[in-house]
This record gives structure tokens, sequence and C-alpha cells, in this order.
């Protein structure tokens, strides 16, 4: 049989990627031009984003300077977006940051804690709010966020990091409950560890090949998140809402403290 040509899984959709300019980000920005999706990538990394752009090829993608944390640069971003493509099938609420590890919460300061607070929910909360403000009317979009293994577990980052994860999970949820009527869905993805500058910075490392895997002899990369979040942005994922899909290799479902299968074999 005559092969067939793959069909582009993001034909004709518009997405915006917050964050965009490095990292988990830029490799989702990519794929989802690479399946037929034109990109905005919204950024406070000028620089990078502009660069990115040239890379992909500006026919297909365009960078706009938005800190997610400012309810006027989100505001714009979308409407830019409408304005020049018409349309928002995609929101990716990916930019986020932490802060420095301190192993005392006497020693976490407030104005830390907020600026963390700020970037990973609250601009979490403006990207949705604006995403479902252009997609209600069309009665169509997917929004995703991108949260982390902190979302669902304690005691491997910060208290201002692990809180804000917890809390996207949350907005998730309620935000997939009130615009399920506008077949709008709404969904998260946790990574565990990548090697990008926030997990290189917060735990000191070039790599992750020293990091704990549980499928043994494999690492997790940026583009194992770009899968994920190509098929909750495609229509293949058409009834999946309300959903926090944890691509961790099972990090997250082991418990330590009996390890019956680390248990050396007789
Ligand atoms: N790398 C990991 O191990 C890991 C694990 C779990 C979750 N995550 C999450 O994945 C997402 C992407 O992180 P990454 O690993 O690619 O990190 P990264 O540092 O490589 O990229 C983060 C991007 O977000 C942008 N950004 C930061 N603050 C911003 C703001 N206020 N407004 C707009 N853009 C801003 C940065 O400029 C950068 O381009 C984050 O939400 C992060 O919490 C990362």
């Amino acid at each position: 049989m005559a092969s067939m040509p793959l069909k582009a899984r993001l034909a004709n959709k518009v997405a915006i990627v917050t964050g965009g300019a490095q990292g988990i980000g830029e490799c989702i920005a990519r794929s989802f031009v690479k399946h037929g999706a034109k990109v905005v990538i919204a950024d406070i990394r000028g620089d990078l984003g502009k660069s990115v752009c040239e890379d992909i090829g500006v026919g297909s993608v365009c960078f706009i300077h938005c800190d997610v944390a400012v309810e006027s640069d989100v505001e714009n971003v979308v409407t830019t977006t409408i304005a020049k493509y018409g349309q928002l099938d995609i929101m990716v609420n990916n930019a986020g940051t932490t802060d420095a590890p301190k192993l005392s919460i006497l020693d976490n300061d407030k104005s830390d804690f907020e600026r963390v607070i700020g970037v990973n929910l609250t601009g979490v909360f403006l990207g949705t709010k604006h995403a479902a403000r252009v997609m209600i009317p069309k009665c169509n979009g997917s929004i995703i966020t991108i949260a982390s293994v902190a979302s669902i577990t304690g005691g491997g980052t910060t208290h201002a990091y692990t809180s804000s994860k917890h809390a996207v999970v949350g907005l998730a949820k309620n935000a997939a409950a009130e615009l399920g009527k506008y077949q709008i869905r709404v969904n998260c993805i946790s990574p565990y560890v990548i090697p990008t500058e926030i997990a290189c910075q917060f735990f000191n490392i070039q790599d992750t090949s020293n990091i704990y895997s549980n499928l043994k002899g494999k690492t997790l990369g940026p583009e194992d998140i770009a899968s994920a979040a190509l098929f909750l942005a495609s229509d293949e994922s058409g009834y999946i809402s309300g959903h926090n899909l944890v691509v961790d290799g099972g990090y997250s479902v082991l418990n330590p403290t009996f390890g019956l299968f680390s248990w050396p074999e007789k």
C-alpha cells in the first residue's frame, strides 16, 4: 500500500507559548510549528526569543515581549495574536521561575515568595483568563499549563515553587469546570527534572545524568514535554480536560520507604 503523507496534527491552529524563548517552551514552539501551527512566543527574553523565531522561520512564528506577571502584557499578547492571525486555539502557560533553595522556612523572604507566585501562579491565571476571553466566543480552545512533579510531591523544591505548582493544577481544574460549556479544555503537564537553565541553576548541575530515573537508562528531555503538549493541543485529546499529565517515568508513584522492587535479588 502506498504510504499516505502524515496529516499535520496542528494544521490551521494558532498557539501562544509563554516562556518560549528557551528550554521547554522553545521546544514546544518548534514542535507546534513543525506540526502546522502558527506560534507566538511570549517572553521577557527578547534577544533569545527573536533569534529562535529567525531560526524557525518568521513566516510561522513571531516574538512578543511579555512579562506574564503583568496583566497588560498578557492582554496585549492575546489581542495582538488575534489581530495578526484572527484566532487563538492553543494557550501554553509555560513561563516559570524559582527562588534560591533555602533549607529553613525562617530564611524565606515574603518578597521572593510573592515573586515566584507572581510568575508561576498569577501568570498562569492571567494567561488562562485572557486566552478564555477570546476562546469563549469561538467555543473552542486548549489551554495547557506546564506545572511540575512539584505539583504532586513535596520536598523537591522551594516552598514558593511547590506552592505555585500545586496551585496551578487547582486553577486548571477550576477553569476546566467553568470552560467546559464552551468546549474549551484545560490541562496541565507535570515534568520531572530536565536540564534547562532553571533546573541547572537550582540544582547546581550541568546535566541530569546523575539524577535518579525510575526508567533505567533513560533521561527526560524537553522533547518529551513537547510531545505531551502536542497531544493535549491537538484534536486527538478532544475529550481530555482537567487532567494533570505527569511526565516523570513513574518517579512520583514510588514510595522508597518500603522499596520492594529495590531489594537485592537472592
Ligand atoms: N526544567 C525542569 O526540570 C522543569 C521541571 C518541571 C517543570 N518545569 C517548568 O517548565 C517551565 C519551563 O521551564 P524551563 O525548564 O524551560 O526553564 P527555562 O529557564 O529554560 O525557561 C523559562 C522561560 O520562561 C521565561 N520567563 C521567566 N519569567 C518570565 C516572565 N515573568 N514572563 C515571561 N517569560 C518568563 C524565561 O525567559 C525563559 O525563556 C516552567 O514553568 C518550569 O517551572 C521545569
